[in-house]
């Protein structure tokens, strides 16, 4: 039972940093479902957990600032189902501390399978549609997104 969320590869966007830091994600729910699935260990999935919610706001964020600097249309649409995963973390996050480690799984694989895999198929890929045409056009694009590369996996 609890499955762990595994990538595939219809989930790419063509946008390394964005795959890189999705696939990273991915281990990092596996790594949260695990500690409260099979260890039950609230210090474990508190971790896990914190890894999770600061990697997560790091990528938004990330997403975020690239749709600013290159003015994309659906910023604040996208921005919205951001803002949504981010209040879904801190409901999750409640559950934590009071130690509901199955409510907490089930909820993971929802956000997991249900939204976030929802939200790459539909908005990112949207999202990097509009990168790989803007990078045609924007010679600067490509450096940024290797310099966010670098930044992000040395
Ligand atoms: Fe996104």
């Amino acid at each position: 039972m609890g499955g762990q969320i595994k990538w595939e590869t219809d989930l790419e966007t063509g946008i390394l940093v964005v795959d890189f830091q999705h696939k990273e994600f991915f281990r990092l729910v596996n790594d949260l479902l695990d500690s409260s699935i099979k260890g039950r260990d609230r210090a474990a999935v508190a971790k896990a957990f914190n890894f999770l919610n600061f990697y997560i706001i790091d990528h938004f964020g990330m997403e975020e600032s690239l749709m600013m600097e290159y003015k994309y249309q659906f910023l604040m649409e996208h921005r919205g189902f951001h803002r949504y995963f981010k209040e879904e973390l801190q409901k999750l996050e409640a559950q934590i501390s009071g130690n509901h480690f199955e409510e907490v799984s089930t909820r993971l694989d929802y956000l997991m399978v249900g939204w976030f895999v929802n939200h790459i198929k539909v908005q990112d890929r949207k999202l990097a549609k509009f990168l790989h045409e803007e990078a045609k056009v924007n010679r600067g694009l490509s450096e940024r997104l290797g310099q966010l590369m670098r930044k992000f996996f040395g």
